[in-house]
């Protein structure tokens, strides 16, 4: 039997793929179960996907875990999820370093629970000499909130006379954004069949591709991303020209 594997071009990979990981409270609800099932069964999604990137040298895999606006949400399920961070932060450590994976995270990680943000670092600081894949977590992101940051950033370095106005251009304010080191998206792809964008990556998915899947995040395997990268590979990319 052929796969979506077997169909993906190596030397035509996308180089930075974003995932909007929707849809694991309605999974959970379909079943009969609470909403954090929906999230525990998630992160089997998010282990899956992070070892099918590594397997066909993705270099940068960005995940939207948490957003600005579920800070909103109940509290025991903000609470549910930061447990769940914690702890699956904590326990693929290892992992990740068997695998040359090393961490990121972009966001406002000030607002992170003071457990959650230590945790998040020391597994940042155990995986940061990792070649392979770099996985990218968005905790606490919103797009908004990361542009308000950096035009607040750049007019206070104006003041500073570390900056003039002549030099704010597209290059500069993408070196403010907490995306600095990470190329743009080539490929979004969004679960659960919501057709929007949920303030995530707003500047840097200008030219990426778009991909809607209806499954639910719980369901997304390793074929499902596969499927994608066969989907993005069938596209004709012409950034305007
Ligand atoms: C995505 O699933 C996970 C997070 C946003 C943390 P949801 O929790 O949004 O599930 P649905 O969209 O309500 O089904
Ligand atoms: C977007 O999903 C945020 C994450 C996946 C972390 P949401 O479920 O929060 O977005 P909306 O409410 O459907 O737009
Ligand atoms: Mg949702």
């Amino acid at each position: 039997m052929s796969t979506f594997k077997d169909k993906i071009d190596i030397s035509r990979l996308p180089k930075h793929i974003a995932i909007i990981m929707d849809g694991n409270g309605r999974w959970a609800k379909e079943r009969g179960y609470d909403r954090i099932y929906g999230h525990q069964n998630g992160v089997i999604s998010v282990r899956e996907v992070t070892e099918a990137a590594a397997e066909i040298g993705i270099e940068y895999l960005t995940l939207y875990a948490f957003s600005t606006e579920n800070w909103g949400r109940p509290q025991h399920e903000v609470d549910a999820l930061m447990e769940l961070l914690i702890d699956t932060i904590e326990k693929e450590t290892p992992t990740l370093n068997k695998n040359n994976i090393s961490l990121m995270a972009i966001g406002d990680l000030s607002r992170l629970p003071l457990e959650a943000g230590k945790k998040l670092k020391k597994c940042i600081d155990q995986t940061a000499q990792n070649t392979g894949l770099k996985l990218v977590l968005a905790l606490s992101y919103s797009s908004r909130w990361e542009i308000t940051n950096a035009i607040l950033n750049i007019t206070t370095d104006i003041g500073l006379g570390k900056l003039t106005q002549s030099q704010i251009n597209d290059e500069l304010i993408s070196s403010y954004l907490t995306t600095r080191s990470i190329p743009d998206p080539d490929l979004l792809i969004r679960t659960s069949g919501e057709l929007r964008i949920s303030n995530f990556l707003l500047w840097q998915i200008a030219y990426s591709e778009l991909y809607f899947t209806n499954t639910h995040w719980p369901d997304f395997r390793k074929e499902s991303l596969y499927e994608a990268i066969c989907d993005f590979q069938n596209r004709e990319r012409r950034f305007g020209k």
